[in-house]
């Protein structure tokens, strides 16, 4: 390895690969509410980074503000060193929204929902080519969703549902995968099959970022992880950002014992929280 790479340099002459993802110094607010303060985070191409913290921490939020679907008070989101408009426009960011945000009643076919991920691929018309069907056939075969492809999407399990979300992603082509909470309830036959597609997906070069509240399935679905309390608190490899001593800074001090709830202030953040910057100090120092 040259000494410019190893420093994560680019070489004399060439300039530097533009992180995958990159949010600088993002804050939102619904109203009064402080979701995300000023924060930070920069992922590099082709890793799996899962996304952890409480309840309310702001982590729909920031896939929200990653996709471009809410404007920031302050700071920016680049896509490959571009606004997200663009990766949006250009079908490389794939979404798995959390169940909530879904209008699952929606008189969508699963294959609808799948063929949604070709409409950066489509003219005006919209009209699919064979190619963009054999796109959305594959994919719903990646899922193992071929057999419920005319279903409305609504009337598939939570499991299916993701997949199907999944599957979007893939039709598309997205480089960037954003995965909220895939894993909530679902059963481990699906678990295993997302797993197996992002691993997968990350070998071939897809960057993704997952929330999930699943902290024992974090080491082997991840190479790196992310603490979010409003900021970044950490970013590291899995087993250290799971560190009992890290995961209460996040969780609360008892999260692992005794009841950890604690006192929140009008803002969301627990006591104190908000204001510590513990782990900025080794954000970034990802020798993994
Ligand atoms: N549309 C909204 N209007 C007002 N407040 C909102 C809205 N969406 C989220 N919030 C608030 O913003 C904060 C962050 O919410 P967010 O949904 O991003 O958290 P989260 O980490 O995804 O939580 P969860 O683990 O429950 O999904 C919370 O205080 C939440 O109540
Ligand atoms: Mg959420």
């Amino acid at each position: 390895m040259s000494t410019h790479a190893a420093r994560g340099q680019a070489p004399l002459g060439q300039s530097a690969p533009q992180p995958a993802i990159q949010v600088e110094g993002v804050t939102v607010h619904y109203g009064e509410v402080l979701a995300l303060d000023s924060a930070s985070l920069s992922l590099d191409h082709a890793r799996i980074c899962g996304l952890i913290g409480m309840n309310g921490s702001g982590k729909s939020t920031l896939f929200k503000a990653i996709m471009g679907m809410i404007r920031p008070d302050a700071g920016r989101v680049l896509i490959n060193g571009a606004p997200p408009a663009k990766a949006r426009k250009e079908g490389g960011i794939g979404y798995v929204p959390q169940s909530e945000d879904v209008d699952w009643q929606f008189p969508l076919s699963v294959r609808d929902v799948v063929m949604m991920g070709r409409y950066g691929h489509q003219g005006f018309t919209r009209r699919p080519s064979k190619a963009d069907r054999a796109a959305v056939d594959e994919a719903l075969d990646r899922v193992e969703l071929s057999q419920f492809a005319g279903r409305q999407i609504g009337q598939l399990s939570g499991g299916q549902k993701k997949r199907a979300f999944v599957a979007r992603g893939i039709a598309q082509g997205a480089t960037i995968m954003l995965l909220d909470e895939p894993f909530a309830g679902v059963d481990k036959r699906s678990e295993a099959t997302i797993t197996r597609l992002l691993r997968e997906l990350a070998a071939d070069g897809c960057t993704i970022l997952i929330s999930t509240h699943d902290l024992h399935a974090l080491p082997q679905l991840c190479d790196e992880a992310v603490l979010l309390m409003h900021k970044v608190l950490m970013h590291g490899a899995p087993d250290v950002v799971l560190q009992p001593e890290n995961l209460a800074m996040a969780f609360g001090l008892d999260v692992l014992n005794r009841d950890g709830a604690g006192e929140r202030d009008g803002a969301g953040h627990r006591d104190g929280a908000g204001d510590r910057q513990p782990a900025q100090a080794i954000d970034h120092e990802r020798g993994i």
